[in-house]
């Protein structure tokens, strides 16, 4: 079972959207996915679901990540996460004859409840100090992904939310990989700096952490997750070639060390706007464009490519040293 994080410090560049359609067409080659929503806005879980059935059906029943978080008590066994999971009907429908399966751990608008919850068993900015919550907290997802069996999935993809808080950062330390989305504009690419800076600085904070926990708490493991790169997203296209300047994005990106995915997604407000209602990504969708079919086949291989397992040469880990401003110690 792989799971990867797919993050981005800037709202908007087609986190969910990419989640929603690599789950699903990896889904549709005849993977066992689960996807999981960790985003109050819930987006991800409104791609699958209308909203009135989200409230009766999973918001009233208890059956999203809100109510798993919930139920946690701290030095309990938290309850298997697979009691909390869903399976989108229509997405179901879509791809039975092909074998593979889609499930949901859906969000909740009240999600950000549960995030100030955390950041208080944190205690604030002084966290690492205690350390007994500050592993409660960091590795509760991990826990609970670690409930499924690892046949129950072959693949894990968690949309998270357009930060880098206590949430972020959990599902940060239940990933093997992390995916980063990011528009071909200066403000995304800016963004992720922030967010590769974020990530060295807490990945370096856990892993110190960790290292005094050793022989104390045999569970604790250093991070260290794997980039799998950016995936640029709405790339405008004039006559089957990119119009957008990418060049730039992907220096820079380069100069960070990050690796940027050869494919791209296309720029089509036709397939992707205001579909949330068809609870069938674009990808599934009976009309998809074959421009866009021929992105998202080439963009799926890839990941596959990258998350290949055992030193895929694709793929940088995390190199704390050059990310980290040690300033927080002081
Ligand atoms: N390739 C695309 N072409 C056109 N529109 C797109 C494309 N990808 C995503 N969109 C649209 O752009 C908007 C933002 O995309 P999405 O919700 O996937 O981004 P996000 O990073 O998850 O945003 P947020 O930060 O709000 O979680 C949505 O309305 C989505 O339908
Ligand atoms: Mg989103």
């Amino acid at each position: 079972m792989k799971v990867v994080a797919i993050a981005s410090y800037k709202g908007g560049v087609g986190k969910t959207t990419l989640t929603a359609n690599i789950g699903a067409a990896i889904a549709s080659l005849g993977r066992r996915v689960l996807l999981i929503d960790l985003d109050p806005q819930a987006n991800l879980t409104l791609n699958f679901y209308r909203a009135d059935t989200w409230h009766t059906e999973l918001a009233d029943q208890r059956r999203t990540v809100k109510a798993w978080f919930e139920s946690w008590r701290p030095e309990a066994i938290p309850p298997p996460l697979a009691g909390y999971v869903t399976t989108p009907p229509v997405v179901a429908a879509a791809i039975a004859a092909r074998g593979g399966t889609l499930d949901l751990l859906a969000s909740h608008l009240a999600l950000g409840d549960i995030e100030m919850d955390l950041v208080a068993r944190l205690g604030g900015a002084q966290a690492h100090r205690s350390t007994r919550h500050y592993f409660d907290v960091y590795q509760r997802l991990a826990t609970g992904l670690a409930s499924f069996s690892p046949n129950d999935y072959d693949l894990v993809l968690i949309d998270c939310p357009s930060n880098f808080g206590v949430i972020t950062r959990a599902a940060v330390a239940a990933c093997d990989h992390l995916l980063v989305p990011s528009r071909p504009d200066n403000q995304s690419t800016t963004g992720i700096e922030h967010l590769m800076g974020k990530l060295g600085r807490f990945v370096w904070e856990y892993n110190r952490v960790a290292e005094l926990q050793f022989g104390i708490r045999p569970a604790v493991k250093r991070l260290e997750p794997r980039l799998l790169g950016v995936v640029l997203t709405m790339v405008q296209y004039y006559r089957g070639r990119p119009t957008s300047f990418l060049r730039p994005h992907i220096d820079r990106a380069g100069s960070l060390g990050i690796p940027v995915f050869e494919s791209m997604l296309r720029l089509s407000n036709r397939s992707f706007v205001g579909t949330a209602g068809a609870q069938l990504p674009a990808v599934l969708s009976p009309d998809l464009s074959p421009d866009l079919a021929r992105d998202m086949l080439a963009l799926v291989e890839e990941f596959l490519r990258r998350i290949r397992p055992a030193g895929a040469a694709t793929t940088r880990s995390v190199d704390p040293s050059v990310l980290v401003d040690p300033a927080w110690m002081s």
